[in-house]
């Protein structure tokens, strides 16, 4: 392992090897997005390099799906494959629920679909991304580009009736632009601080015409995987509520860290 690597990156790559473990040969598995899901499908392909593992990924973005074929993950659309074994995604925040705060990179639509068909979803995460109240992320929301200032002044307006500490909503830009996400849309960002109630403000959101998907991730994750940056992992399971401690050994040195662009 690169010792230039930060403890955070440290920490996400405890996590993102932990969680590889789970992936069985035959399984067709959701590709997530982000700096943590990168170390899960370097880790991924390293199995399936080394141990000719075989599985199909489907990945939640085109940056997922470019560093998958670049390393060799066999991919496939879900639209192929229809339902999925399991998925592992990174998360920006998560509470003692398990509940989420995604779509910090713009992938939350395709990683909301794609999680919401698998059987399984473990979310890998380092431990700053623990909260007990889920909000001082700024949550995510997609909307079409027609309207979407309309759109932002509706969000604005029900946020008046919700137990949140902030208001503000903004346009996320890339220079002088507002993004674009794969699916061609805007993303709004709502700076909530503590969000009371994120089960019904989820709800409600999606009710606003404009509003595709919003990135709270109610009761679809099943495990967490959190890294820490001294390899120590530890696994939570809401379903079967087991608390589980291991370690995973960074004195590796191997070319798993040869591709390190992301
Ligand atoms: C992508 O849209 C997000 O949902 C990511 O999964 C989330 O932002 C976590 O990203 P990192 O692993 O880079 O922190």
């Amino acid at each position: 392992m690169p010792a230039d690597l930060s403890p955070i990156d440290k920490a996400k790559f405890a996590a993102a090897r932990r969680a590889v473990d789970y992936v069985e040969a035959g399984m067709k598995i959701g590709l997530g997005t982000g700096s943590t899901s990168a170390w899960m499908v370097r880790c991924l392909a390293e199995r399936i390099r080394d141990e000719g593992l075989k599985v199909t990924g489907v990945p939640t973005s085109s940056r997922t799906a470019a560093l998958a074929r670049e390393l060799g993950v066999p991919l496939a659309t879900l639209e192929d494959v229809k339902w999925l074994d399991l998925t592992i995604d990174g998360a920006d925040e998560f509470d003692a629920n398990l509940n989420l705060i995604k779509g910090g990179g713009a992938a939350l639509l395709q990683e909301k679909i794609v999680a919401t068909a698998s059987d399984r979803m473990i979310v890998i995460a380092d431990a700053a991304k623990e909260v007990s109240h889920l909000g001082a992320f700024p949550l995510p929301v997609e909307v079409i580009p027609f309207g979407w200032q309309t759109t932002r002044a509706l969000i604005e307006e029900t946020l008046f009736s919700f137990d949140v500490l902030g208001r503000d909503v903004t346009i996320r830009m890339s220079g002088d632009h507002p993004i674009k996400t794969d699916e061609a849309n805007y993303i709004l960002d709502l700076h909530l601080r503590r969000i009371g109630n994120p089960r019904q403000l989820a709800l409600v959101l999606n009710q606003i015409p404009g509003v595709v998907e919003n990135g709270l991730f109610i009761d679809i994750c099943d495990t967490v995987v959190i890294g820490k940056g001294d390899g120590r992992v530890t696994i939570r399971d809401i379903n079967t509520g087991r608390v589980e401690e291991d370690q995973i050994f960074l004195d590796r040195d191997d070319n798993i860290f040869a591709d390190l662009g992301d």
